[in-house]
């Protein structure tokens, strides 16, 4: 089958489906200028270890550095524009509210930037920051709740601290050996277990728990459409292949329907 035979194929099962769950990963902002975590040069972990950026331990470790990573792609994020991609699907969502699940690995923020309601962030957010310590809210040494630390009250700093108990303030994304927000995951599963269409867009598919809401829809009897220029983990329970970048497949799998 041509590509443009698979895209016409896509889009009647889209067009038929009653819901739609959509994963996208980092390749979906890639055309935004935000890098990836996996593409040879380019990408996060071509270049840092994942342990030591993207983990309790390494924060603990070197408190600045991670801070400052973080800290710096937020930055980067400021100029950062949603591209075609996001545009598509957060058009989609408002032409047909309900009807598409949108689950992102992403923390950029640029699907709610597009536009897009109900966004299912499994990894957390990269513009928001929680106490290293303690229960949400509270923080490392408050034993009662009327104890708790305000966050927006942390001295600055890298990282900012508190100026009362001394905990470290956290980006709010989810490193490795973390577990992800529960309302959001189960959320993500309802929707892969009773989706007609679950769009794959963008994602390397190989980061658990993630990548399995792909097979989970698929065991649940969901057509899986891969959306990716390259091969991915995926690929291999995928109905169709759609080999072409978000920014230009997502419009064409998506607009006018
Ligand atoms: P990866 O960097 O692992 O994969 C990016 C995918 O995007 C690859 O499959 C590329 O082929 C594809 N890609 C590149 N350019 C693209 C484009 N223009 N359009 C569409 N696809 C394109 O990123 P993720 O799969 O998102 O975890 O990584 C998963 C998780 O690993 C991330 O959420 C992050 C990371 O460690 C946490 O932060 C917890």
């Amino acid at each position: 089958m041509s590509q443009a035979e698979a895209i016409g194929q896509a889009r009647q099962w889209l067009a038929a489906a009653q819901s739609i769950a959509v994963l996208t990963g980092a390749g979906v902002s890639a055309e935004s200028g935000v890098p990836t975590f996996r593409d040879a040069l380019t990408g996060h972990w071509a270049n840092f270890r994942p342990e030591e950026l993207a983990s309790e331990a390494g924060f603990r470790a070197q408190p600045q550095r991670v801070w400052d990573w973080y800290a710096s792609r937020r930055d980067e994020l400021k100029a950062v524009q949603p591209n075609a991609g996001h545009h598509a699907l957060a058009q989609f969502q408002q032409r047909h509210p309900g009807r598409l699940t949108l689950i992102t690995q992403n923390v950029d923020g640029l699907h709610q930037k597009a536009g897009s309601p109900g966004v299912l962030a499994l990894h957390g957010d990269i513009h928001a920051t929680r106490w290293l310590d303690g229960f949400p809210g509270g923080c490392s040494r408050a034993n009662q709740a009327d104890e708790v630390c305000d966050v927006s009250a942390a001295s600055p700093g890298r990282p900012p601290r508190c100026e009362t108990c001394g905990n470290l303030l956290r980006p709010s994304v989810v490193w490795f050996g973390e577990m992800l927000p529960i309302a959001e995951l189960e959320a993500a599963q309802q929707a892969a277990d009773h989706c007609d269409v679950m769009l794959v867009v963008g994602t390397s598919g190989v980061v658990y728990p993630a990548a399995g809401l792909a097979h989970q829809a698929r065991e649940a009897g969901a057509r899986v459409l891969v959306l990716n220029p390259a091969a991915s983990d995926l690929d291999e329970i995928a109905h169709l292949l759609l080999r072409a970048t978000a920014a230009t497949g997502l419009p064409a799998l998506l607009d006018g329907l």
